[in-house]
């Protein structure tokens, strides 16, 4: 059973529409892909399309050698990006990413707060622990899963304080009796933990309106864990039916464990939409768009994530999950190395066909292939069954993914009742609470 009756959607500002082959095409706009007019332009159609939100993953190093044939990991800072968004925009959700093993809580309490201020209560931060980029802040390696959760446990908890060290009715603005604040309202937050030592307040008062949402991506138990006790939006990797139905269920169990109502945690995978008018244009558009990536390079994948090594194996031999190692180091999620486990297990794949595998090739995202009614009908389904609150549309291929999912497959799903005709408020918190 579905939790709330219309979907929430956001959408990715990556971009990943014009990633593999799809900044090649012309009129692609790639020249303009560090100008704040580029994400704009999608920030601005997609409240035309009423999402609740737009969202900019972010990552804190560059791989170099996806570098020589696309823009990889390159991109403004997500933050200062929906800055330059917030004033041009006046009602969708402007969702960024901040790093809890990179950066530090008064720093992020602040942005964020800046943010929040300066779109007027639309805010959202994406909680990351993040699984790569420690060369570039000075730790030997990444840290554990375990610490990395302990670490964002508590860096959250902090920014949360912060927030509230500061309350917006301290501010009195008295211009007759000369009193600005009341400061008996403004209190320090004097935190000790394992990781911070933070004093507060915060130099900010916080937004006189609802507050920022939460979003958490990581699939492990432990990152499950920590979205029950304080996400209200799961970026999920969910690419089946039956996985976002698990999903689902496990985050509703850990949302009751911590006190909270299954409905206020949303699970939103990220959705990977290659669109076409028909079936075998979007067919086209995904081979297109994946024709580049080596032999060499699906191997890498592999490996990263399972570190089962196949480049000296003929093509035509099975892989079994007995072929596994124990204890794969690679740097990819949890969830990335079940679900390619997972399908070895099922399918018991020869070399070939493994690497042939949308998972190896693309997004480790659900995925659709095919028009948007085709897309619509899927995504009717998954919510018909309870498995999802929403999706997070990640286009891929070229411009027309991101075009026809605005403009064709949204209007199909409000046309159908999964979603709004309208905004009714202003803020983020009032598009995920609306129904
Ligand atoms: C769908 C999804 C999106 C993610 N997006 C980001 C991101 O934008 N930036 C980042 O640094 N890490 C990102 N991560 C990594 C997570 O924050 C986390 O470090 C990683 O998934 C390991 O945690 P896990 O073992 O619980 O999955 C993402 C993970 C998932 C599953």
């Amino acid at each position: 059973m579905k939790l709330r009756p219309k979907l929430c959607i956001g959408i990715s500002l990556a971009p990943t529409w014009l990633s593999g082959e799809g900044w090649r095409l012309p009129g692609s706009g790639i020249e303009g892909l560090y100008s704040s007019d580029f994400a704009l332009e999608t920030a601005k159609a997609a409240e035309a399309a009423h999402l609740d939100f737009v969202f900019r993953p972010d990552a804190s190093f560059l791989p170099l050698p996806v570098m020589e044939q696309s823009f990889g990991f390159s991109s403004l800072d997500a933050t200062l990006l929906m800055t330059a968004i917030a004033r041009e925009t006046a009602k969708i959700g402007l969702v960024t990413t901040i790093s809890t093993t990179f950066g530090h809580p008064y720093i992020a309490a602040r942005q964020l707060m800046s943010l929040h201020w300066l779109s007027q209560g639309r805010a959202g931060w994406n909680v990351v622990t993040a699984l790569q980029g420690h060369e570039n802040f000075g730790l030997p390696d990444m840290p554990s899963s375990d610490a990395r959760y302990a670490r964002a446990a508590e860096f959250t908890e902090v920014v949360r304080r912060l927030w509230a060290s500061f309350p917006s009715d301290a501010l009195v603005v008295d211009r007759a009796a000369g009193r600005y604040a009341d400061t008996d309202l403004i209190l320090p937050i004097n935190h000790r933990g394992p990781d911070f030592q933070v004093q507060g307040p915060l130099n900010l008062p916080a937004f006189p309106g609802p507050g920022i949402p939460l979003m958490q991506a990581g699939g492990s138990a432990t990152g499950v864990d920590f979205a029950g006790q304080v996400a209200d939006m799961v970026f999920g990797m969910t690419p089946d039916l039956d996985t976002a139905l698990k999903t689902r269920a496990q985050l509703s169990a850990r949302a009751i464990a911590h006190r909270r109502a299954p409905r206020d945690l949303r699970l939103l995978p990220g959705l990977s939409l290659y669109l076409g008018k028909t079936r075998a244009e979007a067919q086209d558009l995904f081979a297109a768009n994946h024709r580049r990536i080596t032999r060499a390079q699906r191997i890498q994948r592999v490996t990263e994530a399972t570190g089962l090594d196949l480049s000296t194996w003929p093509d035509d031999r099975p892989i079994t999950l007995a072929d596994l190692p124990k204890a794969p180091g690679g740097p990819r999620s949890a969830g990335h190395i079940a679900l390619l486990r997972r399908i070895i297990e099922t399918d018991q794949p020869t070399v070939e066909q493994l690497l042939a595998r949308p998972e190896i090739l693309a997004s480790v995202h659900w995925q659709i292939i095919g028009t948007p009614e085709d897309a619509a009908t899927e995504i009717i389904r998954w919510h018909e069954a309870g498995a999802i609150d929403g999706f997070i549309a990640v286009p891929g291929g070229a411009p027309q993914s991101l075009h026809l999912t605005l403009n064709d497959l949204v209007p199909r799903l409000r046309d159908a009742g999964h979603f709004r005709h309208a905004y009714q408020g202003d803020t983020l918190v009032s598009h995920l609470t609306e129904a």
